[in-house]
C-alpha cells in the first residue's frame, strides 16, 4: 500500500539542495507509478540554539492553532493528514474537540498576514488508545483535515519511515518549530520558523544520560517508541511550542520523519537531550488510521535496506557532559573576573557570563542606567578579561529594570562588541537556575564585585560555608539583615565565615559577590552591597532569581543545573521550625542538628589559663565567656593569669580545625558583692566573635528549676583529646538539695543527680557547666561547677543583675519553672540524713523515702 514515488525530472528541477540529489537518489522504490512525492523541499529553506529557516525549506511543517494562536507543530504526511503529538490535544485525559483546531500550512513567519499560507479545519483527531501522558509514550496524534491541503512549493508532505527503518546513532537530523527559544522565552517577532540540527542518540546513550540526576533531581526511564536527539552538552534543543513538530533526517535526497517533538526536562540542558516519539514503530497504527484515504502517506523503503544488527552502541557508560563554565585553576584565580573601565570612574568588577556578556552591578554606572538612551560614551568603555592582551570594547549596556531602587536587582549586563574565545581563561562563571538549591555546607568564597579595592591579604578570610535556610533566618534575621523566613525559594544565602573579622580591620568595600562551589564548579550565587561596615555580609541576595532575565538578554549565558544532589537531612528543610529565642542581639542557644561543620557545642569554649590548665567556659555574648572562678584564679595566686579562649573546637573527634576561633582575655570581672570567693567569673574577650554555627552564645537561665528540660553536665573526659562529653543529670528540687546537704550550702547552689553510670563522664578539674535544653529546644546555661564537686553548681540566676550590667548583650530567657528558694527551716528535712550512706544516690533514695512517709 505504500505509495511513494517521485518524478525525477520535476524533482531535479525543483530540488537544488546541495547534496540532495546524489546517484542513489533514484531509489529502487521508484517503480511504483502514481502519486505522492514526499520529503523533498522546494529550493532553498526554536527551537533553542537554532536559527531562522529559509522559506520553503520545510514544506511539511504546519502550525496547529487553537483559539487563534499557535499551540503546537505538526507535519503534513498526506494531503488530508497531519501528524502531531497526542499531548497537544489531550487535557486531563480528555481529547479536545477537533472543531477547536485549525491547521496552518505553508507558513513561514507567523507575524501579520500569513502570506502564501492556507488554513484547514480539522475534522478528526486520532490518538492511540494506549496514550496516557507524554512520559508514558505513544505521544502521537493524527489530524484529518476537513478538506485536502493545496500542495505547492511551500506545502509538501514528508516521508514516513517503515517499521523496519533504522536511523543510526549519531545521524544529524533537523527539528523545526515556532516554539520557545529558551526556557520561558518565547520566539520573538516576526515569529519566523526556526530550525536546529540535532544528532540522534542511541537508546543506551540517551538512557545513560537520563540516569544521572539532572534538573530537579530527576532521572528518567526511556520507553520503547521514544527517541532522543540533541547533544550531551545541551544548548541546542526543541522547547515549549515545538511539540508535535517533526524531526527529519535526510536519506538519499528525501527527508524522512524520524521523530515527533514530545518532551524534555527543561530545554537545552546538559545531559538532557530532547525526547521524541519515534515514528517508525507506529507505521502500522498510522496506516490503520488513514486506511482508505487517497492518496495516503508515503512510506518509502529505506535505501540501502537496513542491515539488521547495525552496531548501535549498547554499553551503559556514556560521556556525561560537564559544565563548560565555572572552572577556576584555584580559588581566587577567577578566569571570569572582568574589570569594566568607564572614563572618569574607578574600575568596576563584574563576571563574564557568556562569550559576549559581562554581569556587573548597575550602581557602577550611575547616570547611565536611568535614561533609555545608551550612554553617549559607550565607545570609550573597555572591559579587561583575564589572559586577554587587549581590552574588549562594549556594544551595549542593559541595566536591570529594577536596578535603581531594588538592591537585590542591582545588576547590569554589558555586551562585548565581539565575542571572546572561551578557553581556560577567560572562561564564564556558571549561573544558577531559579530552582537551584545550594546545599548547606557548600564551600563558598567572597569575590570582588563593583567598585572595590584589592582584597587584602589572607585569602582564608574570604572563605565561607553556606548555612541552611533556618540557620540563616534564625541566626542573622535579627542582626540588621533582612532574612525572610524559609518558605518559597529562593532564599537569602548566608555564608558562615571560617575566620572571624580581624579586630580593628574594616572591610571598606561596598559590594561583594558570593561564589559557591559544587563538584569543583563555581557558581555566582549571590550579590550584596554593604553600607560601610567592618563586618563581612551575613546574607546575600540570591542571583538565581535573575536567571530568566540574564538568559533572556544574553541568549546563551551559562545557566547550569545543580551538580550536587546529596540532600542530607539538612537539605530537607521543608517543615516549619521555630527559631530559638531572640533578643535584639540575635539568637541564643541554637545547636546545629545534625552538627553543621562538625561543631556540636557552639557555645563551649576552651579556656587556657597560663598556657597550662584548661577550664570550661561558655560563650554568653559575642565578646564574653563565663567560667568558674576557681578554675580561672587559683588559690594563693595574686597575679592575673594570661588567658586564651578557643571556640569552634567542640566537635566530634577529630576536632574541626577550620572553624576555630581564638581570642585573648583582656579582663576578668567578678561580682564584688560576693566577697572573696565568688563562684562565677566573666571573661572579656579581645574582640567580638561573630555568631556562626561554630561559635554561638548560649541563653541564660533566669531562675527556678527548669521544667520539662533535659539537663547535662558538659565537659571533657579526656584532657588530651578534648572531645566534649555530656553527662545526663536531674536537677534536684531546692528542698531535696537543701536536705541532702543539711543546709550547709551557700544560697544559689544547685544539686544534681547523675543518670545511672554517668557520674564519671567529665573531669571535675575543668569545672564543667550545667546546661539544659528547654522544651522549646534552645540551650540554656543554668550553673557553673563549684570547686571540687561533681554535684554542686553555682546557679546563674541569682547573678542576673550583675551579668546583665556587665555584659549588655546576654540573653536571659523569660522566667519559668519553680522558684529556687524555699522558706528557711531545717525542720522540713528528716534529721541526719545526708551523706550518711556514702553515695548521694543512696542518700537521696533514703531521703525521698522518708519525705514520702512524712508527707
Ligand atoms: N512538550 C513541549 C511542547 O508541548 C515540547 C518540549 C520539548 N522539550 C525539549 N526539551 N526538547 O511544546
Amino acid at each position: 500500500m505504500s505509495q511513494h514515488l517521485l518524478l525525477p525530472l520535476a524533482i531535479l528541477a525543483i530540488s537544488p539542495i546541495p547534496g540532495a540529489f546524489q546517484d542513489s537518489a533514484l531509489s529502487p522504490t521508484q517503480e511504483e507509478p502514481e502519486d505522492l512525492d514526499c520529503g523533498r523541499p522546494e529550493p532553498s529553506a526554536r527551537i533553542m540554539g537554532g536559527s531562522d529557516a529559509q522559506p520553503g525549506t520545510w514544506p511539511w511543517q504546519v502550525s496547529l492553532h487553537q483559539g487563534g494562536g499557535h499551540i503546537c507543530g505538526g507535519s503534513l504526511i498526506a494531503p488530508s493528514w497531519v501528524l502531531s503529538a497526542a499531548h497537544c490535544f489531550v487535557t486531563n485525559g480528555t481529547l479536545e474537540p477537533a472543531a477547536e483546531w485549525s491547521v496552518v500550512l505553508g507558513v513561514h513567519s507567523q507575524d501579520g498576514p500569513l502570506d502564501g499560507a492556507h488554513v484547514r479545519a480539522v475534522s478528526a483527531i486520532l490518538v492511540p488508545d494506549n496514550y496516557s501522558g507524554v512520559e508514558r509514550g505513544a505521544d502521537l496524534a493524527l489530524l484529518r483535515l476537513a478538506s485536502p491541503a493545496r500542495l505547492g512549493p511551500t506545502v509538501r508532505p514528508v516521508c514516513l519511515p517503515r517499521a523496519s527503518h533504522r536511523f543510526a546513532h549519531g545521524t544529524a537530523c533537523w527539528a523545526t518549530g515556532w516554539g520557545d527559544i529558551q526556557e520561558a522565552d518565547p520566539l520573538p517577532l516576526p515569529w519566523v520558523l526556526q530550525e536546529v540540527e540535532l544528532r540522534l542518540l542511541g537508546e543506551a546513550a540517551c538512557q545513560c544520560l537520563y540516569s544521572r540526576p539532572g534538573p530537579f533531581n530527576l532521572t528518567f526511564q526511556l520507553l520503547p517508541g521514544m527517541l532522543c536527539a540533541g547533544y550531551p552538552e545541551g544548548r541546542r534543543d526543541t522547547c515549549q511550542g515545538d511539540s508535535g513538530g517533526p524531526l527529519v533526517c535526510e536519506e538519499g535526497g528525501r527527508w524522512f520523519q524520524a521523530g515527533i517533538t514530545s518532551f524534555g526536562f527543561g530545554c537545552g540542558r546538559r545531559n538532557r537531550p530532547g525526547v521524541f516519539t519515534a515514528v517508525a514503530p507506529y507505521e502500522a497504527w498510522i496506516r490503520e488510521q488513514v486506511l482508505g484515504s487517497e492518496p495516503g502517506p508515503a512510506f518509502p523503503t529505506q535505501s540501502p535496506e537496513p542491515q539488521s544488527g547495525l552496531p548501535e552502541p549498547t554499553d551503559e557508560n556514556c560521556t556525561i557532559a560537564l559544565p563548560e563554565c565555572g572552572k577556576a585553576p584555584r580559588p581566587g584565580a577567577w578566569p571570569w573576573e572582568a574589570q569594566v573601565m568607564v572614563p572618569g570612574s574607578r574600575p568596576c568588577y563584574g563576571a563574564l557570563v557568556s562569550e559576549s556578556w559581562v554581569l556587573a552591578p548597575a550602581s557602577c554606572f550611575p547616570g547611565r542606567i536611568s535614561s533609555d538612551l545608551p550612554p553617549h560614551d559607550l565607545d570609550n568603555w573597555r572591559v579587561m578579561l583575564p589572559s586577554r592582551p587587549r581590552a574588549e570594547r562594549v556594544a551595549r549596556l542593559v541595566p536591570h529594570e529594577n536596578a535603581s531602587w531594588d538592591d537585590a536587582s542591582n545588576l547590569a549586563l554589558l555586551q562585548l562588541r565581539a565575542p571572546v574565545n572561551l578557553s581556560a581563561a577567560p572562561r564564564p562563571v556558571c549561573l544558577p537556575h531559579p530552582e537551584h538549591y545550594f546545599l548547606p555546607g557548600s564551600r563558598c568564597r567572597l569575590a570582588r564585585w563593583g567598585h572595590t579595592e584589592p582584597v587584602p591579604g589572607a585569602g582564608s578570610l574570604l572563605e565561607a560555608e553556606l548555612l541552611g535556610v533556618w540557620w540563616c533566618h534564625c541566626l542573622y534575621g535579627r542582626q540588621g539583615e533582612s532574612v525572610p523566613p524559609p518558605g518559597e525559594p529562593p532564599q537569602a544565602l548566608c555564608p558562615a565565615y571560617q575566620e572571624e573579622e580581624v579586630a580593628g580591620r574594616c572591610w571598606n568595600y561596598s559590594h561583594w559577590s558570593l561564589l559557591c562551589r559544587e563538584e569543583g564548579t563555581w557558581f555566582l550565587a549571590g550579590i550584596r552591597d554593604l553600607p560601610n561596615d567592618c563586618l563581612r555580609p551575613r546574607a546575600f541576595y540570591p542571583l538565581q532569581t535573575h536567571g530568566p532575565w540574564i538568559s533572556h538578554v544574553t541568549r546563551g549565558a551559562y545557566l547550569e543545573d545543580q551538580l550536587a544532589w546529596d540532600w542530607g537531612p539538612e537539605g530537607e528543610e521543608t517543615e516549619t521550625q521555630t527559631c530559638p529565642p531572640h533578643t535584639e542581639h540575635g539568637a541564643c542557644g541554637l545547636r546545629p542538628e545534625p552538627a553543621l561543620m562538625g561543631v556540636l557545642w557552639p557555645w563551649l569554649a576552651e579556656v587556657h589559663v597560663a598556657g597550662e590548665r584548661v577550664c570550661t567556659g561558655i560563650l554568653v555574648a559575642p565578646g564574653w565567656v563565663l567560667a568558674a572562678t576557681h578554675c580561672i584564679l587559683r588559690l594563693g595566686s595574686t597575679t592575673v593569669p594570661y588567658i586564651e579562649v578557643y571556640l569552634g573546637r567542640a566537635g566530634a573527634s577529630p576536632l574541626p580545625q577550620s572553624h576555630q576561633v581564638s581570642r585573648l582575655v583582656i579582663s576578668i570581672r567578678l561580682p564584688r558583692h560576693l566577697g572573696l570567693r565568688p563562684p562565677l567569673a566573666l571573661l572579656e574577650l579581645s574582640s567580638r566573635v561573630e555568631p556562626s554555627p561554630s561559635a554561638l552564645p548560649i541563653c541564660l537561665h533566669p531562675g527556678g528549676t527548669p521544667l520539662g528540660a533535659s539537663c547535662w553536665v558538659l565537659g571533657w573526659k579526656d584532657p588530651q583529646d578534648r572531645v566534649p562529653v555530656a553527662a545526663a543529670v536531674s536537677i534536684l528540687t531546692p528542698r531535696l538539695c537543701h536536705c541532702l546537704y543539711q543546709g550547709i550550702l551557700p544560697p544559689g547552689t544547685l544539686c544534681v543527680l547523675y543518670a545511672e553510670g554517668q557520674e564519671d563522664r567529665c573531669e571535675v578539674t575543668s569545672a564543667p557547666p550545667l546546661l539544659c535544653q528547654t522544651e522549646e529546644g534552645s540551650w540554656v546555661l543554668v550553673g557553673m561547677a563549684i570547686r571540687g564537686s561533681r554535684e554542686l553548681f553555682a546557679a546563674i540566676a541569682p547573678e542576673e543583675t550583675w551579668i546583665s550590667q556587665t555584659v549588655g548583650e546576654v540573653h536571659f530567657l523569660p522566667p519559668s519553672g519553680f522558684p529556687h528558694w524555699l522558706p528557711e527551716g531545717g525542720d522540713l528535712c528528716p534529721p541526719d540524713m545526708a551523706r550518711a550512706s556514702g553515695s548521694p544516690r543512696a542518700a537521696l533514695f533514703l531521703l525521698l523515702l522518708t519525705l514520702l512517709i512524712q508527707g
